[in-house]
């Protein structure tokens, strides 16, 4: 593993590897406080962020390592001198870039002309640290994830994909259902449900809310997400049917609510179900810090 760009590209083996060593760090975390001793990260951010910047800081820092946040202050990534020049000076100080771009072509660039492992901390495509933390909570709530039968509800986006890649390697069920016009990329996909084939899960998508039913997990996103332009009054009518309420958890008969975070109450979902018994929303956000941890002690570790 040389970077992590998109869950697409690990094997099942490495990403329940990284599963079961960021479930090893959350349970041990003293064993791994020097684990990245004399290590700098340098994290770019062209978004706005609280889960993700705040928990690699923090993750890093409970690592032994330091790291360094560079907003858009000094220049927007791109405008005062290129990406590869960025990528190739940083590398310079740096072992590793986190980094969270409007365009998933930067990341990569990031990684072509840089000379140290590139983490993607969200772009227009993917978010894998997200869908990295997600499945450790599904296996700390159901053990072996591949029994999990997952349903994603609403927009498909960044984060649908992510969700799609992991449980297609881990050979879990998912099925996403999204109003016309909203489903994810049509070659993410293909390439998703090439993977669930292989690896023996099932990835199924439609518009009909009632295939809802029979589900473990209920996972929503917002439904316009950083960069979107459509205005809500646009969709609100649109997406009304896949809000996530107590009706919606019946109908699925399922026992877990997620979400990524940040939630929009009375939106995508109701409070009730948001701040209810069966969320997993602060799990998610912790595991984020253990999920990425794993990552880091596996791309720098010594
Ligand atoms: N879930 C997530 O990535 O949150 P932030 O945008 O606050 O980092
Ligand atoms: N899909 C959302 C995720 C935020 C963490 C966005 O890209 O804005």
């Amino acid at each position: 593993m040389d970077h992590l760009l998109s869950i697409k590209d690990l094997s099942q083996a490495q990403l329940l590897d990284l599963l079961a060593l960021a479930k090893q760090i959350k349970t041990n975390p003293a064993d791994y406080r020097k684990a990245l001793d004399g290590k700098s990260v340098v994290m770019l951010f062209e978004k706005p962020s609280l889960r993700t910047r705040v928990s690699f800081d923090i993750g890093i820092n409970k690592l032994g390592g330091h790291c360094l946040y560079l907003d858009q202050q000094n220049g927007a990534l791109g405008k005062r001198e290129p990406v590869s020049d960025f990528a190739a000076n940083i590398s310079c100080w740096a072992d590793a870039i986190v980094a969270r771009t409007f365009l998933h072509s930067t990341i990569e660039q990031l990684a072509e002309h840089g000379k140290v492992p590139v983490i993607n901390a969200l772009s227009d495509l993917y978010h894998p640290c997200q869908g990295l933390a997600d499945f450790l909570t599904l296996s700390e709530q159901y053990g072996d994830v591949s029994k999990v039968k997952l349903a994603y509800v609403g927009d498909g986006n960044n984060v649908t994909h992510s969700l799609m890649f992991g449980a297609a390697i881990l050979g879990a069920h998912m099925t996403v259902l999204c109003p016309p016009g909203h489903f994810p990329d049509g070659k993410v996909v293909c390439e998703a449900q090439a993977l669930a084939a292989q690896h023996g899960g099932t990835l199924v998508l439609s518009s009909d809310i009632e295939a809802i039913a029979g589900h473990d997990a209920i996972y929503t996103d917002t439904w316009i997400s950083m960069g979107d332009t459509v205005s809500m009054e646009e969709i609100e009518a649109k997406f009304k049917p896949y809000q996530v309420n107590t009706e919606l958890m019946a109908v699925a008969g399922a026992k877990h609510f997620m979400h990524c975070l940040p939630a929009y109450r009375e939106i995508e979902a109701t409070a009730e179900i948001v701040d209810g018994e069966g969320s997993l929303i602060l799990q998610q956000a912790e595991n984020r810090m253990h999920a990425q941890n794993a990552v880091l002690v596996t791309l720098l570790g010594q």
